[in-house]
């Protein structure tokens, strides 16, 4: 195996079931181009690429967290929803080298069993805490542990690679600075046997971006696009017709106050409409807002958007369609032999920390 000093590139997106516009670009795309930039498919761009801290490729993990999907119910579609979310990456234009490593969460058992180690070594205050884990029990009798352990096998997926940049929405930040807080807790007791991530600020620079990415609910734009938002004009999935999303796009929530202008607290829909246009255009998001600067007419910025993701979707749709399933079931294999390798590697020092061995 392979080693270099670049850091290593991480990321996961669960497959419950379609994944939302927000999925896509706030995780999916931005983990596309920053693999397409480390992984050794471009020399050229990796060697000036200005946020490049070695000329090395990058490991790049893209892995499905299937264990994180049953928190949930799940059915018989979960083997083939998990083929085409990989697919996905291919169609968003996921160049292949061989340093970029596609696995399955359940098929690396080390996942498993260090999550169980952090659990000894977090706290029931610091997980009490998470916003998600509050969101996704409030008003029920009863949560199973799975969700409230949702974060530490986050960590874990994460602490197994050394890896230090993880391409997430902003909703992930909380998980990830808890995952430092957990490597910094274990790396004080044990030594240094854990890398720690990146913060989210160094995350987003990374990213080449102005700040995390979180789109909005088009009809309620004060909270983030869920894939289990009640309304479908809510959400834009990315099997939606091209044609049809158009009308979503058309009937957005915006406000009163008659500027586009990128705003979040004041004027959430629109800054959301600048934000989707920007990550789809691939246009930096302060390029998009200079371009409609001083203008008034909100009808105008939401026909230009309904087009941009029109074209994105048909486009992207047409290509996944020309990706076989055998593309992603060849790379898992390779993947999932390199990733136990390296996970297996990392839990025995950790084993060994706690005269496990
Ligand atoms: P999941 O499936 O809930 O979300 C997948 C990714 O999509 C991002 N996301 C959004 N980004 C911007 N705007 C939105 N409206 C929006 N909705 C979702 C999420 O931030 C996420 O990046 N816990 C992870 C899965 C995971 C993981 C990991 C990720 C498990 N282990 C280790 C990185 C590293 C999650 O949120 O999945």
């Amino acid at each position: 195996m392979s080693t270099t000093s670049a850091p290593t590139i991480l990321t996961g997106l669960r497959v419950n079931s379609e994944f939302t516009l927000g999925n896509f670009l706030g995780a999916l795309l931005p983990m596309v181009r920053l693999a397409n930039a480390h992984s050794g498919a471009n020399p050229a761009n990796q060697a000036h690429s200005a946020n490049t801290e070695s000329t090395q490729p990058s490991h790049i993990n893209i892995f499905v967290p299937d264990l994180h999907s049953i928190i949930a119910e799940v059915d018989g579609e979960l083997q083939q929803n998990l083929i085409k979310s990989l697919k996905y990456y291919l169609a968003a234009g996921l160049k292949l080298t061989p340093h970029v490593h596609l696995y399955r969460q359940s098929r690396v058992p080390a996942h498993s069993e260090l999550c169980w180690i952090l659990n000894c070594v977090a706290s029931m205050g610091e997980l009490n805490r998470m916003t998600q884990y509050k969101d996704k029990s409030e008003g029920k009798d009863s949560v199973n542990v799975g969700i409230f352990d949702y974060p530490v096998l986050m960590a874990a997926d994460i602490l197994l690679y050394d890896a230090v940049y993880v391409p997430v929405g902003e909703d992930q930040f909380q998980h990830l600075e808890l995952t430092r807080r957990l490597a910094q807790r274990f790396n004080n007791r044990f030594g240094e046997i854990f890398t720690l991530p990146a913060e989210p600020k160094d995350q987003i620079k990374f990213m080449n971006l102005s700040e995390g990415i979180r789109i909005r609910d088009l009809q309620n734009p004060e909270k983030k696009m869920s894939k289990s938002a009640a309304s479908e004009n809510s959400k834009i999935m990315l099997s939606d017709d091209p044609t049809a999303v158009k009308k979503k796009i058309m009937s957005a929530t915006t406000d009163s106050v008659g500027k586009i202008q990128f705003d979040m607290f004041n004027q959430p829909g629109i800054s959301n409409l600048l934000q989707i246009e920007a990550i789809v255009t691939g246009l930096p998001l302060q390029d998009v807002i200079s371009t409609w600067a001083g203008e008034t007419h909100y009808g105008d910025l939401k026909q230009k958007v309904a087009e941009s993701v029109s074209t994105f979707l048909a486009t992207f749709q047409a290509k996944l369609a020309e990706i076989p399933d055998s593309a992603v079931l060849d790379l898992l294999a390779a993947g999932e032999t390199y990733a136990n390798e390296v996970a297996n590697a990392k839990l025995y020092q950790v084993q060994k920390a706690f005269h496990l061995r």
